[in-house]
């Protein structure tokens, strides 16, 4: 890794009460995370369905609070902190949500919208500095300037993700931590907003923590990927790594899902996925082994941690590896 880091995240655990057949559980939906983050890095994070993707993001800008764990932003402890130390964490990270339908007030004009966090942390001296900030950062993420008077329900899914990303661009902040922020659009529109995000990352240096069900979008933003599975990093590496060569079995399962239009790049003997775990019926040992096709005896019994392997500096959570 380059770069000073800027976040640094040490056994995060978040947990949250649920029922299931009329009985009360816990379920850990993040379950001992640790990552660090260095400055203008982009992070991707990989998994499927109800790996903890989001709630590890929530937990980062202040939207869950996490069951233990330490969370050092720029020097300063975050877990637990209150007044000035979590407005300064609420302005510094910055979260861009997979649905810009709902995280967009329909009754609040766009600039409105793009202004709340500068709003609230007192930023602006005046009106003036304020419009002049919002039409700037409406350019930025490609709209005309005015839009700032302009309600969602005018604006295409595209337009309105591009209002997502003004909203977490103004004020500068140091870290953005991105929801899934091209599923949720046309297919046609997503290459265009991952462009504008790749943009703004080399303009603006950005920090981003990006999160994704998909390895392939994945590759085009990151240069280190953290793949997840129940609540758990099980394979960290530079993303040319990972993709080249993955080496954890839930890592090739997701490279070999990755659409290759060569047949030659196909990985052979792909692993079937199957359905995703449930966090109610967490196995005893290895998370992935009920699925795994290089599961042994040790691996339902003993949880595997992350060790560094080879270069890189990759680490990986298996035992057969
Ligand atoms: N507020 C909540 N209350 C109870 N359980 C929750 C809550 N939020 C998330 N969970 C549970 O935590 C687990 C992880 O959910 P999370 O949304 O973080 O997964 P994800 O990796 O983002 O999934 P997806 O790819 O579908 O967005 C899931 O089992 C989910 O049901
Ligand atoms: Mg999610």
């Amino acid at each position: 890794m380059s770069g000073n880091v800027i976040l640094e995240v040490r056994d995060m655990i978040v947990s949250f009460s649920a029922r299931r057949a009329g009985r009360k559980y816990r379920v850990q939906a993040v379950d001992g995370v640790s990552l660090s983050l260095a400055e203008g890095e982009v992070l991707g994070i990989v998994g499927e369905s109800g790996c903890g993707k989001t709630t590890l993001g929530r937990a980062l800008v202040g939207l869950v609070q996490p069951d233990s764990g330490n969370f050092n932003l720029k020097g300063t402890e975050m877990i637990g902190a209150r007044g000035s130390g979590l407005r300064e964490m609420r302005l510094s990270v910055r979260m861009v949500f997979q649905d810009p339908n709902a995280s967009l007030n329909p009754r609040r004009a766009i600039g409105d919208s793009v202004a709340e966090a500068a709003d609230i942390s007192g930023f602006f001296k005046n009106r003036a500095e304020r419009s002049a900030a919002i039409a700037a950062t409406l350019t930025a993420v490609g709209l005309n300037p005015s839009f700032a008077a302009r309600y969602p329900y005018e604006l295409s899914g595209g337009q309105r993700q591009r209002v997502g990303i003004a909203r977490a661009i103004l004020p500068t902040p140091c870290i953005i931590v991105a929801d899934e922020p091209v599923s949720a659009l046309d297919v046609s529109v997503q290459a265009q907003v991952l462009n504008l995000m790749m943009d703004l990352r080399d303009q603006l240096r950005l920090s981003m923590l990006f999160i994704s069900h998909d390895l392939g979008v994945i590759g085009q933003i990151s240069s280190r990927v953290a793949v997840m599975y129940m609540g758990r990093i099980v394979e960290q590496a530079g993303t040319r790594t990972v993709l080249d060569h993955p080496l954890h079995p839930y890592t090739r399962a997701l490279v070999a899902a990755i659409p290759k239009p060569d047949p030659s790049k196909r990985i052979q003997g792909a692993i079937e996925m199957g359905e995703p775990p449930s966090l109610f019926t967490r196995p005893h040992g290895c998370a992935y082994a009920p699925r795994c096709p290089m599961a042994s005896d040790r691996c339902l019994v003993d949880v595997p941690q992350l060790r560094f392997v080879g270069a890189d500096g990759r680490t990986i959570a298996c035992h057969n590896v």
